[in-house]
């Protein structure tokens, strides 16, 4: 298999908080990844930008490590990271104040694409839009890529898209859900609407149930205080596993084209019914043998944030009304794994009497081990009559395509790259966001309102017991949270 690469036209890539973790971790080496795949033209360039005293060259040291330490050398070849740290430049800057702005404007060339990256916590994202068209630094066809968290509420989201309307068109805009650039999550769209096989049972009339599960084993570590402010509603479930119940759900788009896509999502979003409080079980990890608890780890003896969080979800629409969607994330769960499983319904009629399972299930791995398996009847073979069993119908995309076909290509590589192309297809748009946050909002405010605590649930387990039960009820079972 080889991987194609889309040319894009030169750019300055300017990235705000260019000394922050996010720019170590991903960014930088997301974007030497992409040089070393001949995407970054000659003439590309890439501005540090932070309030931190620093020239070009120590920045450029900076890099080396970053890269060193975050496998961003992997596809590369000796040598090559020097030509990429040529590329390098840093300005010393601060959003909210003059400083550095001056610098900034004698770096910018004309005649390559602008792109800024606020890779700074969100109460920066007006300032920085503000000063970037005072300094005159932006045109029309200039880009801003803003972080998560985008708001923590709708008022807030509603605050954020206005102060970036100010100066900016949304088209310009482009809000990262580093989600939508996994290899496997686009892979949903692929899988649905690339094959005849699967859309005409997509519907409740032949899916009784979708599990979506996003499971880590880590717990907030030392984001313990940044945590505890949002849980897992606000950190996973608004947007990441939005998004993917967005994908699962949502009607064919008549092209592969940004705002058809979009548009489809934001219907499914506004489908959705408001919660009632005993579809949802909250949860919090008790300390393990070796590893705090979540109220220890995040300094709160008395916290009522979620570190777990289980939901039956409906979607009113003519093509789900009747099939829930169950909805799980959580830290320091049994195993890291993300997954999607939909469940068809049992035959209505089996020729085989009780001879064994009918059911087929389709489930697409987003992590680890992506792949698709889909669980097909056959007969059970040898002798003995007619029995069934079912079997797993199995693709691992790092087996069937090679290993160029597992998911090389970072989230963060893709969509810096999308965002040069002009592409916002795997952006979240405005309109997309609120109606996220109008949807989450009144479950938050419910909890405060009424004090709710999260159950316990212990370290490396599946989550809490009542989680369980909430399909217990509806006479489900989750599937096991395994590798
Ligand atoms: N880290 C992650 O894995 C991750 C994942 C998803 C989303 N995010 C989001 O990405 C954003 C950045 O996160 P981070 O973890 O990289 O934060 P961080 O490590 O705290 O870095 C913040 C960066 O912003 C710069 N900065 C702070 N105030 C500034 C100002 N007034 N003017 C100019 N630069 C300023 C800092 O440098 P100076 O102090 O020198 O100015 C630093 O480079 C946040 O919104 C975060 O929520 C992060």
């Amino acid at each position: 298999m080889v991987s194609r690469v889309i040319p894009v036209d030169p750019f300055d890539l300017v990235i705000f908080g260019g000394t922050g973790d996010l720019a170590r971790r991903k960014i930088l080496p997301g974007l030497f990844r992409r040089f070393c795949a001949g995407q970054m033209p000659n003439g590309s360039r890439v501005i540090g930008a932070a309030r931190g005293e620093m020239d070009s060259a120590a920045y450029r040291a900076f890099v080396a490590e970053a890269i060193a330490e975050f496998g961003g050398g992997r596809a590369c070849e000796d040598g090559t990271l020097d030509g990429f740290l040529e590329r390098m430049e840093f300005v010393t800057i601060d959003a909210r104040g003059e400083n550095g702005w001056s610098d900034l404007v004698a770096l910018m060339r004309d005649d390559v694409v602008r792109a800024f990256y606020f890779s700074v916590g969100p109460s920066l994202f007006g300032d920085l839009a503000e000063r970037l068209t005072k300094h005159g630094l932006t045109d029309a066809d200039s880009r801003i890529v803003v972080e998560k968290p985008f708001g923590r509420d709708l008022e807030t989201a509603k605050a954020l898209n206005r102060d970036l309307a100010k100066h900016f068109d949304e088209r310009q805009i482009y809000r990262i859900d580093h989600y939508l650039g996994k290899e496997t999550v686009q892979n949903l769209m692929a899988v649905r609407f690339g094959n005849m096989l699967f859309e005409p049972l997509w519907n409740s009339q032949y899916v009784d149930h979708i599990q979506i599960t996003v499971a880590e084993t880590v717990g907030v570590g030392g984001r313990g205080e940044y945590y505890d402010k949002s849980g897992a509603m606000r950190d996973m479930v608004q947007n990441h596993l939005m998004q993917l119940l967005c994908l699962i759900a949502m009607e064919p788009p008549s092209k592969f084209d940004p705002d058809a896509v979009r548009d489809e999502k934001l219907k499914v979003i506004r489908a959705l019914d408001p919660m009632v409080p005993h579809h949802i079980v909250r949860g919090q990890y008790e300390p393990g043998a070796d590893a705090p608890g979540y109220r220890e780890a995040v300094g709160d003896p008395r916290s009522r944030t979620e570190s777990y969080i289980a939901m039956k979800v409906g979607i009113s629409n003519w093509r789900w009304a009747g099939t829930p969607f169950y909805l799980r994330t959580g830290k320091r769960l049994k195993a890291r794994s993300s997954e999607i499983v939909v469940v068809f319904k049992e035959l209505n009629h089996s020729i085989f009497g009780e001879a064994g399972e009918h059911r087929n299930e389709l489930s697409i791995r987003l992590q680890p081990n992506e792949g698709i398996t889909l669980g097909v009847t056959i007969k059970e073979p040898g002798p003995g009559g007619m029995r069934l069993m079912n079997v797993p119908l199995d693709m691992s995309f790092a087996e069937a395509l090679g290993p160029d076909g597992a998911d090389q290509t970072d989230a963060y590589e893709r969509l810096i790259m999308d965002v040069i192309r002009g592409n916002q297809t795997l952006f979240m748009r405005g309109d997309e966001v609120e109606a996220a946050w109008a949807w989450t909002d009144p479950i938050i405010q419910g909890w405060e309102a009424r004090g709710d605590v999260p159950k316990t649930y212990d370290a490396g387990s599946e989550g809490p017991v009542d989680a369980v039960q909430l399909l217990a009820r509806d006479t489900r079972v989750w599937r096991k949270v395994a590798p």
